[in-house]
């Protein structure tokens, strides 16, 4: 097995010499753009890490179809910047921003077919179920981001709802980039279904993370601006929970701040600050960060059983612990 050091070289090298057609500019541009401005490369990383656990065979085989869920998650997140109306990824003006958001729409779906050129050179043999489950996982993201925009609508959402949806728009992705590196490994179907449960409860913590983040993340770390959420009433896990346990009269506050107006920088700026007030009031925060250490006992439990040996067991729970405590 590889020290965690040298999968992210291999990564790291992957990325930089990845290319996309010169032209038309506009339409190849963001592509080039997106990958270079970096990202944490969490899904590679996972996907390159459970192959790892049974083969030292490293080439195109498995970086190929690692580079289709980066690029893939890549174009997942040119969307979700018009969806979300925001206008700071990775440090960086979005594309949206940067170009224009029709150039964000065309761009994005370019990008997920590049995703699955590359999908496509997935030995031959594996092919017909890296397919299928790579179908299925970009279908869920779909499913949980229309679920995302449809509970911004909703006056109430309960946390069965909440972990339904960001178990699709971005557990699975996360499930299914663990479980592509196992299956093009040849792992046993057991080991490979472990993974994927194993993959999918720290795909749950981490977007509880950056649930958090949104609201209590320093935003030049974070690289995103703050408070989006809060702005569009997204039913984040912070909104979740202060919806469940509030008193009444927290609750009658909190239908007060939902419908304060985001028509100015300055409304904005009140509706964020109350809100984080009566988030802390309620310890939301600290109670986002607990949850998360749960999910990720929930996910090391999910590898019981599985066959996996003490050796392989540790890099997974490295993986995991890697993602704890992160500020961006
Ligand atoms: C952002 O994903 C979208 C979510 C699922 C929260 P990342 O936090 O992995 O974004 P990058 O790739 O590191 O920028
Ligand atoms: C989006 O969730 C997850 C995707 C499937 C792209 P968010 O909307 O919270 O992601 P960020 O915060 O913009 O990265
Ligand atoms: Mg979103
Ligand atoms: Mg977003
Ligand atoms: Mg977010």
């Amino acid at each position: 097995m590889f020290q965690t050091i040298e999968i992210d070289k291999i990564i790291q090298q992957c990325f930089s010499s990845i290319s996309f057609k010169p032209y038309p500019e506009n339409l190849y541009g963001p592509l080039r753009y997106m990958i270079a401005i970096g990202g944490k490369r969490i899904r590679p990383r996972l996907c390159l890490t459970a192959y790892n656990l049974f083969s030292d065979k490293v080439d195109n085989s498995i970086l190929k179809p690692m580079m289709a869920l980066e690029v893939f998650h890549c174009f997942t997140l040119i969307h979700d910047d018009i969806m979300d109306n925001s206008d700071r990824r990775r440090g960086q003006p979005t594309v949206r921003k940067k170009w224009n958001d029709n150039v964000a729409i065309l761009s994005g779906d370019v990008m997920s077919i590049e995703a699955y050129r590359l999908l496509s050179e997935a030995p031959s043999e594996i092919l017909p179920a890296a397919l299928k489950l790579f179908n299925e996982t970009a279908e869920k993201v779909c499913e949980g981001q229309q679920l995302d925009m449809d509970f911004e609508k909703f006056s109430v959402v309960t946390l069965d709802e909440y972990l339904k949806m960001i178990g699709l728009k971005t557990a699975a992705l996360i499930a299914g980039s663990g479980k592509m590196g196992a299956l093009i490994a040849g792992a046993p179907n057991k080991v490979c279904e472990a993974i994927y449960d194993y993959g999918y409860q720290v795909g749950i913590a981490f977007q509880i993370m950056d649930d958090y983040l949104d609201t209590f993340g320093d935003p030049i770390i974070f690289g995103k601006n703050i408070g989006g959420d809060i702005v569009h009433n997204k039913k984040s896990w912070l909104l979740v929970y202060a919806l469940k346990s509030a008193s009444s009269e927290q609750a009658a506050e909190l239908k007060r701040i939902l419908s304060m107006p985001v028509d100015s920088e300055e409304n904005r700026n009140a509706k964020i600050s109350r809100m984080k007030e009566l988030y802390v009031a309620l310890g939301a925060d600290t109670a986002a960060l607990s949850e998360i250490e749960k999910c990720h006992k929930a996910a090391f439990d999910a590898l019981r059983g599985s066959g996996l040996e003490q050796a392989q067991l540790e890099r997974l729970r490295d993986y995991m612990n890697s993602l704890f405590n992160r500020k961006r």
